[in-house]
């Protein structure tokens, strides 16, 4: 399995980073915050196998991307988005794959370009606003994370990524996701966390879907529950919903396996 570092640089004049990896029936996985498209390693291979061809971007300002030098809202990173399906997978459909905030990104994309998708997988995320108390915790963050260093800012969100059993008996996994975390620049992050905060309400729209969607969650998610999920996914016409156990809010890193099977059998069906 050869994986590319493809880099586009966009009509707004920056540069995004995209892994890509395999031929066949185009996949795009758009990452959370605050991390970048390496959380997608252990989904790589399975799809690759299955078929697949996998488009990860690093949305602007993280990873390998430029960074960012001004405000931008998740609709301009769904038309990042948008542009890299016009110059890497053209016309074919593609299945879209967003986790938590790359979630948000993905029902922007949907709203904006929906046409363009064969299926939809909402993971870990959410189509609903924030309460005025997250609200202003991001806000916090975004002036931490300015004022301190990124890791200082984002240390809270640790254990509510990750499961309890993940930061107990998994310390490979917890490292590495802290390095992924650290690296997120200082500016990326307020500007990400305003971002959110401003984000559009998709909560009244879930009944106009149309493309087959599976909604997917970790069993232990603190940020985005099972119990929200069932929820809101019902309100999308004939959507699939699966809990991976042993997992919290990053399923595809702490139960690979797990989310492995429930992305391919809804992928590939
Ligand atoms: C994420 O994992 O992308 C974040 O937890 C999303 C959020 O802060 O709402």
């Amino acid at each position: 399995m050869s994986e590319r570092l493809v880099e586009l640089v966009l009509p707004a004049g920056h540069t995004l980073a995209v892994r890509v990896v395999g031929s066949g029936r185009p996949v795009m996985l758009v990452h959370g915050f605050p991390l970048d498209s390496g959380i997608w390693r252990k989904q790589f291979e399975p799809l690759v196998e299955r078929g697949f061809a996998v488009f990860a971007p690093d949305l602007r300002g993280f990873g390998s991307s430029s960074p960012i030098d001004r405000p931008c809202s998740l609709g301009d990173l769904a038309e990042d988005l948008f542009h890299v399906r016009n110059t890497l997978v053209e016309d074919r459909p593609m299945s879209l794959v967003g986790l938590s905030m790359g979630g948000y990104v993905a029902f922007e994309y949907w709203k904006r370009h929906g046409e363009t998708l064969e299926r939809l997988v909402l993971a870990d995320t959410k189509p609903s606003i924030d309460t005025d108390d997250a609200r202003r915790g991001r806000l916090a963050m975004a002036e931490a994370a300015l004022q301190t260093t990124t890791w200082e800012a984002v240390a809270p969100m640790l254990p509510r990524l990750l499961s309890s059993r993940t930061l107990e008996r998994d310390q490979e996994t917890t490292q590495w996701l802290k390095a992924m975390m650290s690296r997120v620049p200082a500016k990326t992050i307020a500007t990400m966390q305003q971002a959110m905060a401003q984000r559009h309400d998709f909560t009244g729209e879930l009944s106009s879907i149309r493309v087959p969607t599976l909604v997917v969650a970790g069993e232990h998610d603190a940020i985005s529950p099972p119990e929200e999920n069932r929820q809101w996914a019902a309100q999308i016409r004939g959507a699939v919903l699966e809990i991976v156990p042993d997992a919290g809010h990053l399923p595809q890193v702490e139960n690979s396996e797990g989310f492995n099977r429930a992305l391919l059998d809804f992928l590939a069906s």
